[in-house]
């Protein structure tokens, strides 16, 4: 059985994907994307593969990072949180995003949604400014960025006045 520090000699890989512990087989070189899509979850995408389009974005304990840029084998102990996980806890961003026309093709949603749902945790959803700065490493061919902006911006709005 593997470690939960990463990968063994026979390639199994136990993770913590979406509060439930998997294994999962991969090459010690596969990236977490690959691993995540192979599990079924195909929320993330794969588009430019080194880092500079989002739209494989998932939570790292909390944090977005890039799924196609780290190697599932140092993943290790870590929470990580797709789209799917996220589930009904961000319904009111996805609505937002629906309410906004945030998204055409939809391709790159699933990587603006978790970025946006991880600034809005950290309570830094502030102001355009902030926003579109934060999410600046994630690339839409499609709307023009101005409707996820305030998409974003409504959902803050609303849980700033429901708290
Ligand atoms: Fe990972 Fe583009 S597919 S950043
Ligand atoms: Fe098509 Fe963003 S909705 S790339």
């Amino acid at each position: 059985m593997a470690s939960s520090a990463g990968g063994d000699e026979a390639g199994a890989l136990v993770l913590e994907v979406n509060r439930q512990r998997v294994v999962a087989r991969a090459d010690v070189g596969a990236p977490l994307l690959s691993v995540l899509r192979g599990l079924g979850l195909t929320g993330a995408k794969r588009a430019c593969g080194q880092g500079e389009c989002g739209a494989c974005t998932v939570l790292l304990d909390g944090q977005a990072v890039m799924s196609c840029m780290l190697l599932a084998a140092e993943v290790g102990t870590r929470a990580v949180t797709t789209v799917e996980g996220l589930a009904d806890s961000c319904a009111d961003l996805r609505a937002a995003f629906a309410d906004r026309g945030a998204f055409q093709c939809g391709f790159c949603t699933p990587g603006h949604i978790v970025r946006a749902e991880a600034l809005l945790r950290d309570g830094k959803a502030t102001d355009e400014t902030q926003v579109r700065k934060a999410l600046s490493g994630n690339i839409c061919r499609c709307t023009g960025y101005t409707a996820i902006v305030d998409a974003v911006l409504d959902t803050a709005a609303r849980r700033q006045g429901a708290s």
